[in-house]
């Protein structure tokens, strides 16, 4: 199946039709990694939430699969996570066969309305045929819920350390830290994050796991927590956390808000259990609650993004988060430009035409000097990026993109970033775009931004400009190819 609307995304996933937002469930199982994620199967806008699904061998190619998990007397099904139960100690499958089980939040409409506060709660579903049909386990749900009114979000892994199953989840302002062992009884352990970190909304969609700091042998917990609003340029955002867990709690000295994501439409991102080699795969759902409704596509809406590796680095005394493409992305590339040096006079704008610049990538090295890219099209549509090194801001300015105008918030304001943490004499760009979005990494992943954008016709022009003489390495423009 090709999919070929207007805006498309041709190398990410979306739904085949209507609307979609957090990844869910996300397992890699023999040789599959498995995208549930929530969907409404009637509508293009949010509704009553089922988890759709989605499978790939090499997280670039996609297979959509038929919708695996239903709302049913207890409520919508919510966001939530995957394991494989590989001893069986859910009891739901056998040795020869473990259960795929899913943990999700019940989100019980009736309640709501009624003014309850405990209309969330978690509930389990198991799959015994590798995530194609599911059943719901008949003692839901499995956490329940007194009087938390924002309660969800249940991220479930295997902690090989304490031999338990390990469960975080949110709770308005912070994070709860739970036990089992066996996927079922839960005991609650601590909780976190109360007068820590940004809390411009409210936590959702949490994520825990450990990772190497580069060349040392060190290792640290990341907690990944996403907001809603209060993110750094407005709307929903996925802040993280460095620091210690020892199955039961989490500790960190973070004083700093820190966030995976720069851009204004990367939120509910979290990772894979179980990827291969030990990676840790993230995905995000590449939209904003300001404006996710509102986007101009029809059939479907919203897109994830590329699927991202995550490592940690240590950088001017202090962790930091890193998030680059996979590099499966690499064999979709073809390449149709490349240049070893393009010299960038003082204040003069250079031009490269090249008609599939929205699906394509562009790389290159420059030096730590100002610098402005601009793609644009025959219809004066301009996205416009600038590193602006004297005062250390990297900036998105969407406002004259193409279609702004469906929401007030999506073209209000230039996106600014401070970005102390590109020390190098030589800063390296890589730049994903899609028909409706921009994926930029900075430096291998330590900054990433990722827009939606809506451009009136393909970008066919990038210029750039610097007010300083610039030389510009290796760039190379490639096209990638279509997935579908
Ligand atoms: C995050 C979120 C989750 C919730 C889901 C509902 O985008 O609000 O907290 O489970 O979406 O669709």
């Amino acid at each position: 199946k090709i999919y070929k609307e207007p805006f498309r995304p041709q190398f990410h996933f979306s739904p085949e039709k209507n609307w979609m937002n957090d990844p869910n469930g996300m397992v890699y199982y023999k040789g599959v990694y498995h995208l549930f994620y929530q969907y409404y199967p009637e509508d293009i806008v949010w509704g009553p939430m089922h988890w759709g699904h989605a499978t790939s061998t090499d997280l670039i190619h996609w297979q959509q699969k038929k919708i695996a998990l239903f709302p049913d007397k207890l409520g919508m099904i919510f966001s939530g996570s995957a394991v494989v139960d590989l001893k069986n100690t859910s009891g739901l499958g056998t040795l020869a066969n473990p259960p795929m089980i899913a943990i999700f939040t019940y989100h019980d409409m009736e309640g709501e309305k009624s003014g309850k506060t405990n209309f969330q709660t978690q509930g389990l579903a198991y799959s015994l045929d590798e995530g194609n049909t599911w059943l719901k386990y008949e003692g839901n749900p499995i956490i329940g819920n007194v009087d938390i009114k924002d309660f969800r979000d249940p991220k479930v892994f295997w902690n090989s350390v304490t031999n338990l199953w390990n469960l975080v989840l949110v709770a308005g302002d912070h994070a709860q830290f739970y036990t089992s062992k066996n996927l079922i009884n839960w005991t609650f352990e601590s909780e976190f994050g109360k007068g820590i970190g940004a809390h411009g909304g409210v936590w959702e969609c949490p994520d825990i796991f450990k990772l190497k700091v580069a060349n040392s042998n060190e290792e640290k917990w990341v907690l990944l927590i996403s907001i809603n609003p209060g993110a750094p340029n407005g709307g929903s955002g996925t802040q993280y956390f460095i620091g210690d867990f020892d199955g039961k709690s989490f500790k960190t000295k973070q004083k700093e808000v820190k966030w995976v994501d720069y851009g204004a439409d990367n939120y509910a991102g979290v990772t894979y259990n179980d990827a291969p080699k030990n990676k840790r795969i993230f995905i995000g759902w590449m939209s904003n609650w300001h404006y996710a409704r509102n986007t101009p596509t029809k059939n479907w809406r919203s897109a994830m993004t590329v699927p991202r590796e995550l490592s940690l680095e240590k950088l001017r005394g202090d962790y930091v988060l890193k998030n680059a493409a996979v590099e499966q992305l690499k064999k979709q590339v073809i390449s149709e430009f490349s240049k070893d040096v393009l010299v960038i006079p003082a204040n003069q704008t250079i031009t490269l035409i090249y008609d599939n610049l929205n699906q394509s990538e562009v790389k290159f090295k420059a030096q730590s000097k100002n610098l402005k890219l601009i793609f644009s099209n025959t219809v004066k549509d301009s996205l416009v990026i600038d590193y602006n090194v004297t005062k250390n801001i990297f900036s998105i300015d969407r406002r004259h993109s193409g279609f702004v105008n469906f929401e007030e918030n999506f073209g209000k304001e230039i996106h600014k970033t401070s970005i102390p943490n590109i020390i190098s004499k030589t800063v390296e760009y890589r730049i994903l775009l899609d028909w409706s979005s921009i994926e930029i990494f900075l430096n291998g992943g330590i900054y990433s931004f990722t827009e939606q954008i809506f451009p009136k016709k393909p970008y066919t022009n990038l210029s750039i400009q610097s007010n300083e003489e610039q030389e510009i390495k290796n760039i190379t423009i490639n096209k990638i190819k279509g997935i579908w």
